[in-house]
């Protein structure tokens, strides 16, 4: 498949001029979502390291994760430092939030010590809503993930995927399998898929984990992979939350959902036959996905994690660079 086309003229100087704040990709336009992907792929083919590795100097970004995190709350770290910028990581466990300090207060702190960008994982969905008044004008805010409503960076790495692994959104058929219901991967991927004008969207899942479809419009449900993922182009895996699966909440074992919605060779083989395999990470080898199909030739997964840090270096780039 052909590298999509990089327009020189975006790169690197053309801004998303709205983009001051990312916490939904909803609020992103097809053209602002273009110019991000292409100004990522531009940082992932770019052998000219000193254009941007002073884009941010002197500027401060503090990452403050209220729920754990691998692969987003380094990749964050990583994209800053290639764009020369300070980062400073706060771990809930080991700040004075564990002394009940609140989130604004710990802002304002960081605040006075000069931070004016803060990428946020956070549990609660009732925090950007005033926080983005309670910040001031000067301050942006990046969801590095929201409960499950919304992932935008993660839904953004999840598109350049798409797009440099199949070309285009048009036409594809692209399958989300797993939990849908408690995901805001699914969620913020949806989102950009329909922003994207992509052809088919199918999202698989036992009835346990259907979502409320009025939050994934665009999409239909299939409750059986075998129709669900016939003619796939892309499918997408979702964590099973184990928490929640052995809980009350699901009739449900992990072993029945193993047995049934696990990606093994077999179940890939009904998709067409250059679909990729995607995950967001983390993984539960042996549950929704098998070993064979996560280390597979059609799986781009650490693809996927190769572009997060790019994705976010755009994202950054397009917030901060003055
Ligand atoms: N995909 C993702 O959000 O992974 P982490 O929870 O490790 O950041």
């Amino acid at each position: 498949m052909d590298e999509p086309e990089v327009d020189d003229e975006l790169i690197p100087n053309k801004r998303v001029a709205r983009l001051k704040n990312l916490l939904y990709l909803n609020q992103l336009s097809k053209d602002e979502i273009n110019q991000i992907l292409d100004l990522s792929d531009h940082y992932l083919n770019s052998n000219e390291q000193h254009e941007f590795e002073n884009l941010l100097k002197n500027q401060s970004i503090a990452s403050l994760f209220f729920e754990p995190s691998t692969r987003t709350s380094a990749s964050f770290q990583v994209a800053a430092k290639k764009l020369g910028a300070e980062t400073i990581l706060i771990d809930e466990n080991k700040s004075s939030a564990t002394k009940g300090e609140t989130v604004i207060d710990t802002i304002r702190n960081l605040q006075a010590m000069g931070v004016r960008a803060f990428i946020i994982r956070t549990g609660d969905i009732n925090l950007f809503g005033p926080l983005i008044d309670d910040v001031g004008p000067d301050t942006h805010l990046i969801s590095a993930g929201e409960s499950s409503v919304s992932h935008p960076t993660q839904g953004l790495l999840d598109l350049l995927t798409i797009r440099q692994e199949k070309g285009s959104f048009e036409g594809l058929k692209v399958v989300i399998m797993g939990d849908i219901s408690h995901s805001r991967v699914a969620r913020s991927l949806t989102e950009g898929l329909k922003i994207m004008n992509t052809g088919n969207v199918t999202l698989i899942s036992p009835d346990e984990f259907k979502p409320d479809m009025a939050n994934f419009p665009n999409t239909q449900f299939e409750e059986d992979p075998k129709q669900g993922l016939c003619d796939a182009d892309v499918i997408v895996t979702l964590r099973v939350q184990k928490e929640r699966i052995e809980s009350d909440e699901s009739s449900l074992s992990l072993e029945e959902y193993s047995n049934e919605y696990q990606l093994s060779q077999e179940k890939l083989a009904l998709s067409k036959p250059d679909a990729i395999v995607m995950h967001p990470g983390p993984m539960n080898r042996g549950i929704e996905i098998s070993n064979e199909v996560a280390d597979g030739k059609q799986s781009v997964i650490l693809k996927q994690v190769e572009n997060g840090v790019a994705v976010r270096m755009a994202v950054l780039s397009e917030i901060l660079k003055q």
